[in-house]
């Protein structure tokens, strides 16, 4: 009897479901609602309710397994398959002339040879990645960390300019485009009270939990990349550009090909008088080498491209007076003073904080305390002050003195002398490089769970500093062994945001080899360098070995590892709170081995070095060939050397050595064939 009852529920449970679907289907993938949205939350609502009475019922259809229902995490986290990356800055003239000149060594081109680019203005919007299969569009995904994205492909369904399915001829089979969401300024304008900016409006909107919210935003999108694709037969930018017309995109009206630094100044200081008519935000123009071959040479070094740059907008300046000069201590100990200003609007945002960089810096500049300056914004640059107004200077205003004790824990502080540039460094640091510094453990913690390392969801900065304030973390294992009760009783606690944030800590207990090495935030050791790190220890015990008996010799030979990392990584080993902190972490953590995905393993591992003239290849370019093939560059003649390649006028000295130990020395061209590369 029970059954037959229950039978009956289920049938008119999956009924709803299924009329649910369809409303769902009418309004995310066609945007043409069929229900207003009363009757729609009204659906929404009898299912739920069905669900809680009947909890056998949930299916994964149901709205509470769907969209922003979740418990444990807003959105899916999704892999891309293709990393977005982001771009290297330029300010001026001289800053393009060196990424031209850059370009030029790397692909061992005649000095005046005229590259040509695809000049873009930069929308100030926030990026996303679209998946279309066979001309459908299937999932979109947020930039996440740049690996990892988050799918949003509902919330991106709402924004008209996406098209569901791409128009016209040479459709890929499989292709990942990327652009820029936004929301035009006279849309923001009737949002402006939500909302700090446009872009935060398009931010906020696109990370929406719930859909139909973001359905209410205009959202625009300009489509401009593209990531992984499959039969995409094309060889340059200008007709990729073209082709995102024909399938159905927009792209930006001002897109230009353009030949030469003068030329691209000309664009840049024409489109910033433009500005303020386009109804966008820009903040620069990006300027990306035609063509594709070349592209695929340059390749990419550390998070950004060689074959691309973004010519930022003129800064925007205020005048302001220093109230006061406050000293921060960072997470490697260095003391920052930072002027806290009268607040000034500069370009649309008030800021109060401004950098005066370091110790030299104030000295250079005399700046002090009540002094009138000028303090300048570029984009997402932190604020700084760039000038000080001598005339306006208070008669009786003091020089400043820097602290020579550190601010957080009173031990003294020291400059260090820089061996290779036989300076005197200009940063002031705390003696205490480890946790016994209140200030700089903080910022230890902070880097352990910020985005590039081991990116916890729900522990912002500021969560951090309260959790420290009330004695829950001192140390980064204690992020994994929270007191959850303690902080369900916190004000601005939930059980929703307790049950996410533990959800997100558990979750990131797995983690890959370079971001571990990476968050333990060693001096000197950024992700470029945790990533050559780990490519060479592979595992995390190699790792953890190279404190015991002090041995550091698997490191010794790494191309981009020189004496200060090396010497900064021993520093760490030897410090005995650091290897508490990796004793607890390696008992909590599954490190993943580093193995190699995306490239090409021709080379299967082998040692190279180079030595004379390369023809017609760069240096930088040959170390690229050997890296993106699964080799390895070294940088010493030693047993562990599998090939010493020599070009013309090679060193006598490196083919003796080698010799001697019995390694192959090939060609140039033999290394080419190798790659399967026709030689010159
Ligand atoms: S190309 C490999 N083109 O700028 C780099 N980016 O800092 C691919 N952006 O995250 C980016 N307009 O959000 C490219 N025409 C354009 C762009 C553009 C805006 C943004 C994008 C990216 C950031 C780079």
């Amino acid at each position: 009897m029970i059954k037959k009852n229950n039978l009956k529920i289920k049938i008119n449970y999956l009924k709803k479901i299924k009329i649910f679907k369809k409303y769902n289907e009418a309004y995310f993938n066609k945007s043409k609602p069929i229900v207003d949205d009363s009757s729609y939350d009204d659906l929404k609502k009898e299912i739920l309710e069905l669900e809680k009475k009947y909890p056998f019922l949930i299916n994964k259809e149901s709205p509470s397994t769907k969209v922003g229902f979740k418990p444990s995490k807003n959105f899916k986290k999704v892999k891309h398959l293709v990393p977005m990356l982001s771009l290297n800055n330029a300010f001026d003239r001289e800053d393009l002339v060196n990424f031209e000149k850059k370009i030029i060594n790397f692909l061992s081109l005649k000095k005046n040879y005229l590259l040509e680019y695809s000049a873009e203005p930069k929308i100030d919007g926030i990026s996303a990645s679209l998946i279309y299969k066979n001309g459908n569009f299937v999932k979109g995904l947020s930039r996440g960390d740049g690996v990892e994205g988050e799918d949003i492909t509902l919330n991106l369904n709402t924004i008209a300019d996406i098209p569901r399915v791409l128009k016209g001829k040479n459709i890929p089979s499989e292709i990942d485009i990327r652009g820029e969401v936004f929301i035009q300024n006279s849309d923001f304008k009737k949002l402006s009270e939500k909302f700090a900016n446009p872009r935060n409006a398009a931010s906020g909107s696109l990370r929406q939990k719930n859909p139909e919210k973001t359905k209410k935003i205009p959202l625009k999108f300009i489509a401009y990349t593209f990531g992984f694709s499959k039969d995409l037969n094309i060889s340059d930018q200008l007709q990729f550009l073209e082709l995102l017309k024909n399938w159905g995109f927009k792209v930006n009206k001002f897109n230009r090909i353009i030949k030469g630094i003068d030329n691209l100044i000309k664009n840049h200081v024409e489109l910033e008088a433009k500005r303020k008519e386009i109804d966008f935000d820009i903040d620069g123009v990006v300027y990306k080498v035609n063509d594709f071959i070349l592209q695929k040479r340059l390749g990419f070094v550390g998070n950004a491209p060689r074959w691309a740059i973004a010519h930022k907008f003129s800064a925007n300046k205020s005048i302001s007076e220093i109230l006061k000069i406050e000293i921060q201590v960072g997470r490697t100990g260095a003391l920052t003073p930072v002027a806290k200003i009268k607040p000034v609007n500069i370009g649309g945002v008030l800021v109060s904080n401004a950098t005066l960089h370091n110790e030299d810096e104030i000295e250079r500049k005399d700046i002090r305390v009540g002094d009138i300056v000028t303090v300048e914004r570029a984009g997402d640059v932190i604020p700084r002050v760039i000038a000080v107004d001598l005339k306006k200077r208070n008669k009786n205003s003091k020089k400043f003195n820097f602290p020579k004790k550190c601010p957080s824990c009173g031990s003294t502080t020291f400059k260090e002398y820089n061996k290779i540039t036989k300076k005197i460094d200009a940063v002031r640091r705390c003696i205490n490089d480890g946790y016994g510094c209140e200030k700089i453990a903080i910022e230890k913690i902070k880097h352990f769970v910020s985005k590039e390392a081991f990116n916890i969801d729900g522990l912002g900065k500021k969560i951090i500093e309260s959790f420290w304030e009330l004695k829950l973390i001192r140390y980064p294992q204690d992020i994994f062994n929270l007191d959850f009760e303690k902080i369900s009783g916190l004000d601005g606690w939930g059980k929703l945001s307790v049950a996410n944030l533990k959800y997100s800590v558990d979750d990131k207990k797995n983690i890959s080899l370079s971001k571990f090495i990476y968050s333990l935030g060693i001096r000197h050791i950024g992700q470029e360098n945790a990533k050559l790190l780990s490519k060479t220890l592979k595992n995390a015990n190699k790792f953890f070995d190279l404190g015991k008996n002090n041995n550091f010799e698997e490191i010794f030979n790494i191309d981009g590892i020189g004496e200060t990392q090396i010497n900064s990584i021993k520093d760490f080993f030897s410090n005995k709170k650091n290897l508490i902190v990796l004793n607890e972490l390696k008992k909590i953590l599954k490190i993943k081995d580093e193995k190699e995905i995306s490239k090409n393993d021709i080379l299967g591992e082998k040692t190279f070095m180079f030595t004379g003239k390369l023809v017609g290849i760069s240096r930088a370019e040959a170390k690229s060939l050997v890296e993106n093939n699964s080799g390895k560059i070294i940088s010493n003649v030693s047993k562990k050397l599998d090939f010493l390649v020599t070009g013309e006028k090679p060193t006598a000295r490196k083919i003796n050595e080698a010799k001697n130990l019995d390694i192959k020395i090939i060609s140039q061209s033999e290394f080419l064939k190798m790659l399967n590369i026709k030689g010159s």
